[in-house]
């Protein structure tokens, strides 16, 4: 079950990774938290929690009159954040092992979060429903994902980091309906049932010796080396996992490039009126005419604004 839901399975090497990527990853999925309106005393559900970064990084914001429960379907991956919670001191978190479709719960949350957990599901819209179940009615639901419609880059072009890029989202479930959930969360969540979410864009970008971009696209390909073989796409020795890091580092810096990794896009929604009954799923749809960040800051036409 568990390689079903996340090809990159639960080793420790893996686990690894995650916290490693979650370190980059945190200040995107901080804003998001922030904009969604997650704050102190609210009662969060981390869907997909893996080692538990976006559980801890929600414990801080809800403080200790809140609370936090991370689930997720693989052990091994719920085992090393109650660790992480045990040796940082974390009380106001607990976790769980259950897929986000088999969980129950006696209480509603406040707020639903998921990180780069959609990309992995057959059916993104039937795990948004599952979600909506546990929610309170003037709950918020928010997701971080990564677009692989949105390419690694180099600014110029620097043909190893292009390349590393090119494998990697070769290796990422090219027929996984998941897979394009970043550019799909209006799609996803107006087809569940749901307003048009609030969305913004970031794109982590680097360059320089220090970049944590080349750690993180080796880390990533390590974890990935069994598929890109077995697909063709790369040979171990193109690949040449241990001095991966270093080869794109070099490079990057040799042509004083700045480099990109693909748009991590997030997309929330704060329910208003409670659950939506299905007759007014269509009606949703026509909510998305105001439904960005942008709209909301600035109006939605001119004569709102001015
Ligand atoms: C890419 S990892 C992300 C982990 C964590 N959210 C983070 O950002 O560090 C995806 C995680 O989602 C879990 N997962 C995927 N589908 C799931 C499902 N339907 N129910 C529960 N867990 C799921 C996997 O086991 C894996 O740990």
């Amino acid at each position: 079950m568990a390689d079903d839901r996340y090809f990159l399975g639960s080793t420790p090497a893996e686990l690894k990774r995650l916290r490693f990527q979650a370190t980059i990853l945190r200040p995107i999925t901080e804003r998001l938290l922030r904009e969604a309106g997650v704050k102190e005393g609210m009662r969060v559900l981390d869907l997909g929690c893996g080692p538990g970064d976006v559980s801890f990084l929600a414990a801080e914001m809800v403080g200790p009159s809140g609370s936090v429960l991370g689930i997720d379907q693989a052990p091994e991956a719920v085992a090393a954040a109650k660790d992480g919670a045990r040796r940082n001191g974390i009380k106001n978190v607990d976790f769980e092992v259950t897929t986000v479709e088999a969980f129950t719960s006696s209480v509603q949350f406040d707020a639903a979060v998921g990180r780069y957990v959609l990309f992995h599901q057959s059916d993104p819209t039937a795990f948004i429903r599952h979600v909506m179940r546990h929610i309170e009615p003037n709950g918020v639901i928010a997701m971080h994902e990564i677009s692989p419609r949105h390419r690694f880059r180099s600014y110029p072009t620097v043909p190893e980091w292009d390349k590393t890029g090119d494998w990697l989202t070769a290796a990422f479930h090219p027929d996984n309906p998941g897979r394009d959930a970043a550019t799909r969360l209006v799609e996803h969540f107006v087809t569940a049932g749901l307003p048009c979410p609030m969305l913004f864009t970031e794109i982590p970008t680097g360059g320089g010796e220090d970049s944590p971009l080349y750690a993180w696209t080796a880390e990533t390909v390590r974890s990935v080396i069994a598929v890109l073989t077995a697909s063709a796409i790369a040979t171990e020795d193109e690949i040449s996992i241990d001095t991966l890091e270093d080869r794109l580092r070099t490079s990057v810096v040799a042509a004083k490039a700045q480099v990109e990794w693909p748009a991590q896009i997030c997309g929330w929604i704060k329910l208003q009126t409670g659950r939506l009954l299905a007759g007014e799923i269509a009606r949703s749809a026509s909510r998305c005419r105001s439904g960005t960040t942008f709209g909301q800051r600035y109006g939605t036409n001119l004569d709102e604004r001015f």
